[in-house]
């Protein structure tokens, strides 16, 4: 009996030494400029500096932000990012977040687009989600991106599946200046370091609770 603890315990310490090894490994991969684990773990990157496509099964567990909506209908038929936009932030950097009210270094935000499926249900009238359509990314990195405005980049796998597999930085015009004119222009929003925080309400709150 008491050998068969024994053997237990040792087991049972192997197991967590195996873990503390594991856990040693992945926060190396993870190491920003600063040696802490950021959310930039969660990206691969290929040589010549594009993003592989993250996983579904990787952020739609991630924290769920908020949903903004842009329904056809309301935007001559076809809206330039089509139609709802979940976005999830990157748990280590939402940690982060709450705590700060920053958004760290190795931020990485999810934007998951999908359609309007049907404009009726039993509830009543309104947009229901259909089909997913498109995926962009936004991530903050002081080294990589050291010359974009505010270090953001963005990129998109395209509003139409197939996605693509890869994917390049779009060129700061075509994206970062509209995040950055907004942030810069409405002091009086929630807009913060890029991101269009007004309309997350989980953004929102946690920052709110900060305050109290
Ligand atoms: C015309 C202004 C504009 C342009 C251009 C623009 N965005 Fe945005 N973006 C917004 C607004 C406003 C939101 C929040 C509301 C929404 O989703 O409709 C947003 C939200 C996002 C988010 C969610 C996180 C955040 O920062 O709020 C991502 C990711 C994103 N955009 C990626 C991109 C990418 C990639 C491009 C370029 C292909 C791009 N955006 C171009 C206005 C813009």
């Amino acid at each position: 009996m008491k050998k068969k603890f024994a053997m237990t315990l040792t087991a049972g310490l192997a197991a967590i030494v195996g873990g503390l090894v594991l856990f040693q490994g992945s926060a190396k991969q993870a190491t920003a400029a600063d040696g802490a684990a950021t959310g930039l773990s969660f990206l691969t990157y290929t040589a010549d500096g594009k993003i592989v496509r993250p996983e579904p099964s990787v952020y739609r567990k991630w924290v769920y932000v908020g949903t903004p909506l842009t329904p056809n209908d309301m935007n001559d038929g076809e809206a330039s990012f089509p139609e709802f936009h979940a976005v999830y932030m990157d748990p280590i950097s939402y940690a982060a977040f709450e705590k700060t009210g920053k958004y760290p270094e190795g931020t990485v935000l999810i934007k998951e687009l999908s359609a309007v499926g049907s404009k009726e249900a039993s509830s009543g009238k309104g947009y229901f989600m259909g089909e997913f359509t498109g995926l962009e990314i936004t991530v903050k990195d002081s080294v990589r991106y050291k010359d974009e405005p505010g270090q953001w980049a963005y990129y998109s796998f395209g509003h139409k599946y197939p996605l693509k597999a890869e994917a390049s930085m779009n060129k700061a015009a075509s994206c970062n200046a509209c995040h950055e004119k907004t942030a810069a222009k409405n002091p009086q929003n929630l807009s913060q370091d890029w991101v269009f925080e007004q309309y997350y309400p989980v953004l929102s709150a946690a920052r709110a609770a900060l305050k109290k």
